[in-house]
């Protein structure tokens, strides 16, 4: 089986997303498959020898734009190769944490209040503060890795963070910001739908304010609390819901949902269609944390499970 490992790409998150290529792709040949090479999808040839090349399977190990978003699982459709993960829709319904929210708002599956931006779009910070109080998130809607994040505590920093937010996409989404604590939990869709084990951020050992980019690829072991300090009510609630987000957004094979776990129960922020697989991200330490099942395991799971 001729297995290509898709990674790099154009996007803010191209070397996040090579750190994981190149996991995954130790991670298949530990699983024994006979060849697998990793294809960077903005080496000047990709296309070519993507396309004239015998491959039997596509790893897709890429994240952002461009590689998470539905563009290269539509080129792939079109051309007949068989790829892991989400499909299209999904991917366009992750990709888009704006519309990522009204699914799961259709769905009963609780999301912070929110306000989208489009860019050229004129909009008011003071009916914005004024509905979602002035400590928020500013994003851009369609960025992963927490680039062009903003935290706003003071209302009159509002407009800054949402100018900056349209450095990175066309849509802005301001999040009233929710307090409690942080985790993340993975499902595997390889069979049975199956949620991971609850992972805590702890991003305020290392001084930070949330999980952003300065935090995210440091040593997992100061960060990563498996298992999350919340109750047994609240673990077992946040695993339900990401299988139920998985479904509500039509996700196939993984994904990695994020929460908030507040006073009065989780929040759902985002889910990831294609979650980070670096050393140091969340999803490989959740599988790790499973005592049944290894990340080689879970990436074969994956091809076996592959559309075609
Ligand atoms: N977008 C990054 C890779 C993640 O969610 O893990
Ligand atoms: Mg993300």
């Amino acid at each position: 089986m001729r297995i290509a490992v898709l990674a790099g790409g154009s996007s803010s998150e191209r070397e996040i997303s090579l750190a994981s290529g190149q996991n995954a792709t130790r991670a298949l040949q530990t699983a024994g498959f006979g060849y697998v090479e990793l294809l960077d999808t903005a080496a000047t040839d990709f296309v070519a020898r993507i396309t004239t090349e015998h491959w039997d399977t596509a790893f897709l190990a890429l994240h952002g734009a461009g590689g998470e978003d539905g563009i290269i699982q539509g080129f792939l459709e079109f051309i007949g190769l068989p790829y892991t993960g989400s499909d299209v829709a999904a991917s366009v319904a992750c990709a888009d944490k704006d519309l990522a929210k009204l699914l799961y708002s259709k769905a009963g599956i609780p999301t912070p209040p929110s306000v989208a931006i489009v860019k050229d779009e004129s909009y008011d910070v003071e009916t914005i503060i004024l509905n979602l109080g002035d400590q928020c998130f500013v994003k851009p809607a369609d960025n992963g890795s927490s680039y062009g994040i903003t935290l706003v505590k003071d209302g009159r920093y509002l407009d800054a963070a949402i100018r900056k937010a349209f450095e990175y996409g066309d849509k802005v989404l301001v999040e009233k910001r929710v307090c409690g604590t942080e985790v993340t939990v993975g499902v595997l869709d390889t069979g049975d739908l199956r949620a991971l084990p609850v992972v805590e951020v702890c991003c305020e050992n290392e001084g930070a304010e949330f999980y952003d980019l300065n935090v995210k690829y440091i040593d997992p072991a100061k960060i990563h609390r498996i298992p999350a300090e919340i109750s047994e009510e609240n673990n077992l609630m946040v695993q339900g819901l990401a299988c139920r987000a998985h479904r509500a957004l039509g996700c196939s094979g993984l994904s990695r949902s994020d929460f908030i776990v507040t006073d009065d129960g989780p929040v759902i922020l985002e889910t990831n269609s294609i979650p980070g697989m670096t050393d140091a991200s969340l999803f490989p330490d959740e599988i790790a944390h499973t005592g049944d099942l290894t990340f080689p395991e879970a990436c074969a799971q994956l091809i076996h499970a592959a559309r075609r």
